[in-house]
């Protein structure tokens, strides 16, 4: 299918644009967005710069061969930005008459719940969009999977072994400060996956004698020879951490903030197609004339819902989860 082909057929035209911080698999989204898009007879433009490159009408015409080789790249194509003017009732106007410059008759949002927000007020305004979930995190109530999320959690994995590795040479013990804003999801899958002693997550109130000290204690008694302490970034203080645990036991105890290197690399299998059948379901819906609407992951299957009610839709942690850790971690 040639893009001159699909000029001549009459045509809607879609914006497409990625928010807040970016993800590995968002790549991928916009290619199936994208390639979806045009294979529906749609003009696809992309916005550099999320809200703020459509503020300042940075758009741009994208066709099937510009997405060619971006598959298997983290970051995004498109760029990203988190937009100060866009969170104002002044910013959401101004946007929408930029659209209107633009003749967009609809706009794919692919980002957090921040990114949401925003498309909730464009689609308010009369703009119809779709939300695509990307954030590693894995912190959209709606949705139990996020673009990025299997990622980011392999990288962490990766790390922690690595890391474990030494501290086990070393019998020390490790404090790993992970990523996740107001979520512990990525700290208790990784805690799981690498065996760790102790997870702190800001989902659950921790005291530090009885869920951090008390384990490392009893663990010593039971011969363990080395510790993995998994802190999530909402809670905070991993060095601060580390050195209160030697200080209370003895123990050699080191800090590692594993930072951006979550964010960044290719992306894994499930996010690459995640990531495409959300695209693919997104231009499904405009195509149809359905806006305001939010892909989701749900048993299985790719949904959507109001862009309201998904919003509004909250994400825990399983319990069951946190409890099997604890009896693993023993
Ligand atoms: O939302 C994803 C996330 O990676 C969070 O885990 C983290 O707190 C935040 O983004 C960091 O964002 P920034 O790029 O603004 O430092």
């Amino acid at each position: 299918m040639s893009d001159e082909r699909m000029i001549d057929t009459p045509q809607k035209t879609i914006g497409v644009l990625t928010s807040g911080g970016d993800a590995p698999g968002m790549n991928a989204a916009i290619r199936a967005v994208v390639r979806s898009g045009i294979a529906h007879g749609m003009k696809v433009m992309g916005v550099r710069r999320g809200y703020e490159g459509l503020l300042n009408g940075d758009l741009f015409e994208m066709s099937l061969r510009s997405v060619s080789d971006i598959l298997q790249r983290g970051g995004t194509v498109l760029q990203t930005a988190r937009s100060k003017e866009f969170c104002t009732e002044a910013g959401v106007q101004k946007a929408i008459s930029i659209a209107k410059v633009f003749e967009l008759d609809g706009l794919v949002v692919i980002g957090g719940d921040g990114s949401f927000r925003g498309a909730r007020d464009l689609s308010t305004h009369g703009l119809p969009t779709v939300g695509i979930p990307g954030t590693i995190d894995n912190d959209i109530g709606c949705s139990e999977y996020t673009i990025g999320y299997d990622t980011c959690m392999n990288t962490v994995l990766n790390a922690i072994d690595r890391i474990r590795d030494t501290a086990t040479s070393h019998e020390r013990c490790s404090v790993v400060e992970v990523m996740g804003r107001n979520a512990g999801h990525i700290a208790l899958n990784v805690g799981i996956a690498t065996g760790a002693e102790v997870i702190v997550i800001p989902e659950l109130p921790y005291d530090f004698d009885r869920d951090v000290l008390k384990p490392i204690f009893e663990g010593k008694s039971r011969g363990k020879k080395h510790n993995m302490v998994i802190v999530a970034e909402g809670v905070g203080g991993g060095v601060e951490m580390a050195n209160r645990i030697e200080e209370m036991t003895g123990i050699e105890t080191r800090a590692t903030v594993l930072g951006y290197i979550q964010r960044g690399g290719s992306p894994t299998v499930r996010d690459r197609v995640m990531a495409s059948q959300m695209g693919g379901k997104a231009v499904e819906l405009l195509a149809n004339g359905v806006g305001n609407r939010v892909i989701a992951y749900v048993n299985n299957q790719i949904k959507d819902f109001d862009i309201l009610e998904g919003l509004s839709m909250k994400k825990s942690i399983d319990m069951e989860q946190y409890e099997l850790f604890k009896i693993l971690s023993l």
